[in-house]
């Protein structure tokens, strides 16, 4: 069906049977540098689902470049663990590839046991919030033996190819770049000198693991990151890897400290492909491509189009490492999707934990989560099809159970239609699209528009019950806050009404800050109108900028606390805000709404003392509460059931997900 995606291609002399590569990506599934049995697991799951290329990594080549959050082959006694590893990932059939990893400045004294990391210059990293200490020549030929000698175990290990990251901001990008690299020696300065630290590196690494081991380097496609090297130069850039030996090149997006966001949602769709597609005209070696390539119609057109050679699947894989086999097998509707929420990666990592997967509760528990048979006869009733009933249900049906949802709405899907509503928030959907193909795959008897109650339950008789009641918008306390024309933020992405022009918003969290977002975007141009007047050079840049930002309506967000978006995670939420900024939206911090007279005007409490001001339309957004009048009833009738997701508490969309998951795996 995807006639590029599954050709075999050749790098070096290894054939790799189809176009998808699983690339590197920190998981901190241990904290001592160490494989253990969630590495193998996971890992096995990833080879198992059919990608042609595993990518382990990053793994240090030394303590200073990696400390013991990553994987190392710093030394022989690591090559045991890397053996079972490429064991199990060869085993299952797909070509297991290192990314050998050195951080130079972007690492930080206290994952180095209160070492200065190195890098080309003493100059501050606005990332590591340091400033490493400058190597000297012999470091620099310490570092460049590090790599060579991890290569060299990496193959005695068993990998069929090696990966040397310098993107990113790593390492070796910082030698590249004339930000962090102010050397005056034969490593600095001229784009030759510093290209050598690099070249250098690469040839070493050749030269010790012999011309037939497929050697790869991970490239930024551009920094992102003013003053450092942009898709101008890194053309040339890739030209020298490749006169140094690489036979692949993997071109990714910038550095971790650009301001160009890298892995969330609003980065559309194989975004980054034009980058691959830059370097792809520069070398004759093979390309890969990364970044967002969701879907395998996304990443059959990179391929068609001569973008790249192969596809990078990094958290899609995460959320489904079947994807290669079910878009394989024409089954692409039943790929659990990757929404690029980066709540269960990226904000994981951020924080010094463990990778999992919002939409996937398998993923980083393939050892202890199994999805046992259950005795096929027994029935199971799920009540409410938003996301925790959703997958309560396709789990249950995948135990074997006979499973029956229902809803009392004319659609499945609850409150992820109204995640899924505000701008750049659209992959949300794909979940509804997920759910859908499996409630259909797993033969899931659906009961739309049928409200469950006591009746409806002792009439089907089932051996399990499972309750996913949701939860429903919370009206603060305030005086007036009841007037018929105040609408709630669920009201607003659900039904999208007609709004006023100066809107003001109660509540400063992750759903006032997104419904901020929806308000503002309210007749700004879309990509499609802008593409057309830029293409025509229609209006003056700037103009064609302002008409993207300012649409219909002023928004005001008022939020009690000192700072809004405290439920944001970390990695979206600065992006979040530049985004509101953008768009002109005003956040008022430390104020309080006192009252609200006629819908509409309002009496605020903040720094200035007390004010009143007069709004257009006015939005709550204060939260939500527990919908439990099945679940009493229930409690009160005596009959036994299960409650998950919103339904004991207002959770994330990971609490609903691992929590239905979850309460189906333990019927
Ligand atoms: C949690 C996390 C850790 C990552 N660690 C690495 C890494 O160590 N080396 C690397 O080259 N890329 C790393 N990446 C980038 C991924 O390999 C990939 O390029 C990125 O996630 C974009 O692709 P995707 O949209 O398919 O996930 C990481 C990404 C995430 C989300
Ligand atoms: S946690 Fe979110 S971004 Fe990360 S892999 Fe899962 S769905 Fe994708």
């Amino acid at each position: 069906m995807y006639r590029y995606l599954f050709s075999p291609i050749t790098i070096n002399q290894l054939e790799i049977k189809n176009r998808i590569a699983y690339p590197a990506l920190g998981l901190l599934y241990s904290y001592d540098s160490r494989l253990n049995d969630r590495y193998y697991e996971y890992f096995r799951a990833r080879a198992r689902g059919g990608a042609g290329i595993v990518t382990v990594g990053p793994v240090g080549v030394d303590f200073i470049g990696s400390g013991l959050a990553a994987l190392s082959l710093r030394d022989d006694t690591y090559i045991p663990d890397f053996q079972k590893l490429t064991g199990i990932i060869r085993g299952e059939g797909a070509r297991a590839f290192i990314q050998l990893f050195h951080a130079g400045g972007y690492s930080h004294p206290i994952l180095i046991d209160g070492q200065t990391p190195i890098g080309p210059s003493a100059v501050f990293n606005p990332y590591a919030k340091v400033t490493p200490r400058e190597m000297t020549l012999e470091d620099i030929d310490t570092v460049q033996e590090a790599f060579a000698a991890a290569a060299a175990r990496a193959v005695e290990a068993g990998f069929d190819g090696v990966e040397i990251i310098a993107s990113a901001g790593y390492l070796l990008t910082q030698f590249l770049s004339p930000l962090r690299n102010q050397r005056t020696d034969a490593y600095g300065g001229s784009f030759e000198n510093r290209v050598r630290f690099p070249r250098e590196t690469i040839e070493r690494v050749r030269q010790r693991i012999g011309p037939d081991v497929p050697l790869s380097v991970r490239m930024a496609g551009n920094d992102f990151v003013p003053g450092s090297n942009t898709d101008s130069e890194t053309p040339a850039i890739a030209k020298v890897y490749e006169a140094a030996g690489v036979d692949v090149i993997n071109v990714t997006g910038g550095w971790h400290e650009s301001k160009v966001p890298q892995l969330p949602m609003e980065l559309p769709r194989s975004a980054y492909a034009y980058l691959a597609l830059n370097i792809k005209k520069a070398v004759s070696v093979p390309v890969m491509a990364s970044n967002r390539i969701t879907m395998p119609e996304t990443a059959e057109q990179i391929l068609r189009d001569g973008c790249a050679d192969m596809v990078n699947l990094g958290r899609v894989l995460i959320a489904d490492p079947e994807w290669p086999r079910k878009a394989f097998e024409g089954r692409s509707a039943e790929i659990r999707p990757c929404v690029a929420c980066s709540q269960g990666c990226t904000d994981q990592i951020f924080s010094g934990k463990p990778v999992f997967c919002v939409g996937n509760p398998l993923a980083g528990f393939e050892g202890e989560r199994k999805i046992f048979q259950a005795d096929p006869s027994k029935r199971v009733m799920v009540v409410g099809a938003g996301a925790a009933g959703l997958e309560a249900a396709v789990t249950a049906a995948q135990r074997g159970f006979q499973v029956s949802l229902y809803d009392k709405a004319g659609d499945i899907g609850g409150q992820l239609w109204l995640a899924g509503a505000p701008p750049h928030k659209r992959e949300i959907l794909e979940l509804i699209r997920y759910y859908r193909a499996m409630l259909n795959r797993l033969d899931i008897r659906l009961h739309l528009n049928t409200a469950v109650d006591l009746e409806l339950i002792r009439r089907e008789a089932p051996d399990h019950v499972i309750v996913a009641e949701g939860a429903e918008a919370l009206v603060p306390p305030i005086a007036g806050i009841h007037h018929p024309d105040i609408l709630t933020a669920w009201q607003v992405l659900g039904d999208n009404p007609r709004l006023g022009r100066r809107v003001a918003i109660i509540g400063g969290g992750a759903v006032g800050l997104e419904t901020a977002l929806f308000v503002a975007a309210k007749g700004t141009l879309t990509p499609e109108i802008l593409h057309f007047l830029f293409a025509y050079e229609a209006e003056r840049t700037e103009r064609l900028r302002e008409l993207m930002f300012r649409g219909t309506s002023e928004v005001t967000v008022f939020e009690m606390l000192p700072k809004a978006g405290a439920d944001v995670g970390k990695s979206t939420k600065w992006i979040l805000l530049a985004n509101l900024d953008r768009h002109g939206v005003k956040i008022r911090t430390n104020t309080k709404v006192a009252a609200v007279e006629d819908g509409r005007m309002l009496t605020l409490d903040g720094p200035d003392g007390q004010t009143r001001e007069d709004f257009d339309t006015v939005i709550v957004a204060s939260g939500s509460r527990p919908v439990q009048r099945l679940s009493k009833a229930l409690e009160e009738a005596g009959i036994p059931y299960t409650a998950v997701g919103d339904t004991i508490a207002p959770g994330k969309l990971n609490d609903a997900i691992h929590g239905g998951f979850l309460a189906a795996l333990a019927l």
